[in-house]
């Protein structure tokens, strides 16, 4: 499966924070499946400067056009202007820890933001929608592997991000029993990772990355002296945690899928997929598969727990393959050589615009 496989020509699909990490290694490959792709993102974690590489990568250029999600009217009038079929929406803050600390922004972008869009979308009648979703909607007290059919845990949840999440796809249950011709889909991402092919685009994260992968490459790359493992006295194999790391082209190539079987199926009303591999990885296993890829040394120590790890947490992918026909096909150690790639061609991320 690659994005020809797909009968998507000329679909116009509009991407909220296609500048982004996720949202543009989806644009891109939206782009060469040959459909119109209008961009939204209001820049708080992005430059415009990916633009350039989607392009390079494309040989054609999306329409970008800066705005928050917020602005219901602007958003309408995108939407209208571009004759939008589809939304993908990706827009949003996703630090967990920072969401703790300021908990109303994470409320007011996450949350009022998709009530906007969909505020939007009724204006210009746009039906269908594909929505970020993330595994942290299982809570922190449900076993792996996890199915979609265990039930959203919104108080077993630590953080601000993780219950927005959880409070929008509890919100979108209702709009779509409340309207019969809206279409949505939510994608429950584990851990994304991993960065294009090319070395040409990847994840850019402003100041201290919160995330391993980021944090092992600015190590390789010789940013930053060490890693800290958070805790090795988990009741794991290594005794570090275990997570479902995904590559970003697999991620992106799923929401192509998702598009393909929202139109095919032609029928409204909600549907939720898990998107991981199946396969956990420890912190240690990142770590050694890193080495590998880069040909450097990963200096770590082991520090404490951080508050609201879980042990382990990977999914079960299942749904995705038999409905959407879709799995990932990229393994660790491809994830690490690419996100190396990025990382050794661009130590200091997108060029400033
Ligand atoms: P990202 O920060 O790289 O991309 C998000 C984009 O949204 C950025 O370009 C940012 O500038 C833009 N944005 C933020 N607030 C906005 C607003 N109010 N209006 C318009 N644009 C706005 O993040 P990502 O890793 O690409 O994640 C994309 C989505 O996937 C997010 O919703 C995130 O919560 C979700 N997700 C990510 C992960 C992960 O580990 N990366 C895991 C699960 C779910
Ligand atoms: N880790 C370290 N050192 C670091 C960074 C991370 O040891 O410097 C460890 C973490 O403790 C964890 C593993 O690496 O064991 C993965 O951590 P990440 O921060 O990369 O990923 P998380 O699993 O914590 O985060 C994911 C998603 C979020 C989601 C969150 C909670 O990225 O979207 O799970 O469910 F909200």
């Amino acid at each position: 499966m690659n994005s020809s496989s797909f009968n998507l020509q000329n679909k116009r699909v509009l991407v909220t924070g296609g500048a982004g990490f996720i949202g543009s290694h989806t644009a891109l490959e939206l782009q060469n499946a040959g459909c119109k792709v209008t961009i939204i993102d209001n820049l708080t974690n992005s430059k415009t400067t990916v633009l350039d590489r989607i392009n390079e990568l494309s040989e054609t250029t999306p329409v970008f056009i800066k705005t928050d999600i917020r602005d219901t009217e602007k958003v309408t009038r995108v939407m209208k202007e571009n004759d939008i079929e589809d939304v993908i929406h990706f827009a949003g803050l996703k630090a967990v820890g920072e969401s703790t600390q300021i908990p109303d922004e994470y409320y007011d972008v996450n949350f009022n933001g998709t009530v906007s869009l969909l505020n939007a979308m009724k204006e210009a009648a746009v039906k269908s929608l594909i929505f970020s979703s993330s595994a942290t909607v299982y809570g922190e007290n449900a076993n792996p592997p996890l199915t979609e059919t265990l039930a959203i845990d919104v108080q077993g949840i630590s953080h601000a991000y993780g219950r927005s999440k959880a409070m929008i796809e509890l919100m979108l249950e209702d709009y779509t029993r409340a309207n019969k011709d809206l279409s949505v889909t939510c994608l429950r991402y584990f851990n994304p990772v991993g960065a294009h092919p090319s070395g040409k685009m990847g994840e850019d994260p402003k100041g201290l990355p919160n995330n391993l992968m980021p944090f092992v490459s600015q190590v390789a790359v010789g940013k930053r002296e060490k890693l800290t493992v958070f805790g090795n006295d988990y009741n794991t194999p290594d005794g570090t945690c275990l997570r479902d790391y995904l590559h970003v082209c697999d991620l992106a190539e799923g929401h192509l899928a998702a598009l393909d079987y929202r139109i095919k199926k032609g029928k409204p009303g909600l549907e939720v997929f898990n998107f991981g591999t199946g396969k956990p990885s420890s912190v240690l296993e990142v770590i050694k598969a890193f080495e590998k890829a880069s040909g450097k040394n990963i200096p770590y120590d082991f520090g404490d727990r951080r508050p609201g790890d879980v042990p382990s947490t990977y999914a079960d992918p299942v749904l995705a393959k038999e409905k959407l026909g879709w799995e990932t096909k990229y393994t660790l150690d491809e994830m690490c050589k690419h996100s190396w790639n990025w990382q050794n061609d661009n130590p200091d991320g997108y060029p400033d615009s």
